[in-house]
């Protein structure tokens, strides 16, 4: 790998770790050098997941129960960091609620007009505090060394609306609450991007387009066709784009929100 893509020496906290993309991401990080610590809900096993990849990366790869709606949680993350690592160079703020995750717990999907005030509640706290809290106590420690790069993790949905005929008859949608807390990571993006500019802390936004996971092929199908490239994302279509924002390969770049949807969002 080229050196300006190397990690190695770098500390980075990757939040929902253990998901479709954080599982990829964790690989990607570790073959480029880094120690990455991945933060999780508990149920979701990130220390159990951490401990057999240690097999392979000894002292590189921590699992940490986070539940980054929770002030407590990830203030105790961000010390647990700095006791153990002392310095952080890269956070990717990926913790979500997703449609699927969402399904995955048994949410039960409404028309808008007859969605439940507590799913948009819950979708804000975590999709959006959430990405407050961990840019905010992640600041106090990149602060101290001046130097460091947060990506927060957005949406094609974020910045266009998506195209509600793809989700007809499906058991999942695509919820107001998502994009509405995705377009909010943009601004707040941009908001620390010049707070912190002059402190030498990066924060930029990764916007991914819909990536393939066990969907209904005829969902599929009609995402396919919507999108320029003709397919949905794989996981792996991201890591260029992961690799770049968390190394010196992205030095001059803040503020910005860089896309990887197959051209969804050029129509
Ligand atoms: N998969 C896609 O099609 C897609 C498209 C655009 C954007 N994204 C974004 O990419 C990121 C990763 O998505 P994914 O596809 O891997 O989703 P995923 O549902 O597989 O993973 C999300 C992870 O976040 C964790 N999580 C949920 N709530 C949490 C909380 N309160 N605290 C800590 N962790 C929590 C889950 O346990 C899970 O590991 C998300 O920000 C998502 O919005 C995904």
């Amino acid at each position: 790998m080229n050196k300006i893509f190397d990690l190695s020496e770098k500390t980075i906290v990757l939040t929902g770790g253990t998901g479709l993309l954080g599982t990829e991401y964790t690989n990607a990080l570790l073959e480029a050098g880094a120690r990455v610590i991945i933060a999780d809900l508990e149920k979701s096993n990130p220390k159990g997941k951490a401990d057999v990849l240690n097999k392979n990366y000894k002292n590189k790869i921590f699992g940490f129960n986070c539940d980054v709606s929770k002030e407590k949680e990830v203030v105790e993350l961000f010390n647990y960091v700095e006791r153990n690592f002392g310095r952080l160079d890269v956070v990717i703020n990926n913790a979500a609620a997703t449609g699927e995750h969402l399904m995955r717990e048994g949410e039960v999907f409404t028309s808008f007009e007859d969605s439940d005030l507590s799913v948009w509640e819950k979708t804000l706290k975590v999709n959006l505090t959430g990405v407050y809290l961990v840019a905010r106590e992640s600041g106090k420690l990149m602060i101290k060394y001046s130097s460091g790069s947060l990506i927060n993790v957005s949406s094609t949905y974020g910045v266009v609306g998506p195209d509600h005929r793809i989700y007809e008859d499906m058991k999942f949608n695509s919820l107001a609450s998502y994009a509405a807390a995705k377009a909010g990571v943009h601004g707040l993006t941009r908001w620390l991007a010049t707070y912190w500019g002059s402190k030498g802390i990066r924060v930029n936004t990764l916007v991914p387009g819909g990536v393939e996971n066990n969907h209904d092929p005829e969902f599929i199908k009609r995402y396919s066709n919507r999108t320029p490239l003709g397919r949905m994302a794989n996981p792996k279509d991201l890591l260029g784009m992961i690799l770049y924002l968390a190394s010196d390969a992205s030095s001059y770049s803040t503020g910005q929100q860089f896309f990887v949807d197959g051209g969804w969002t050029a129509i």
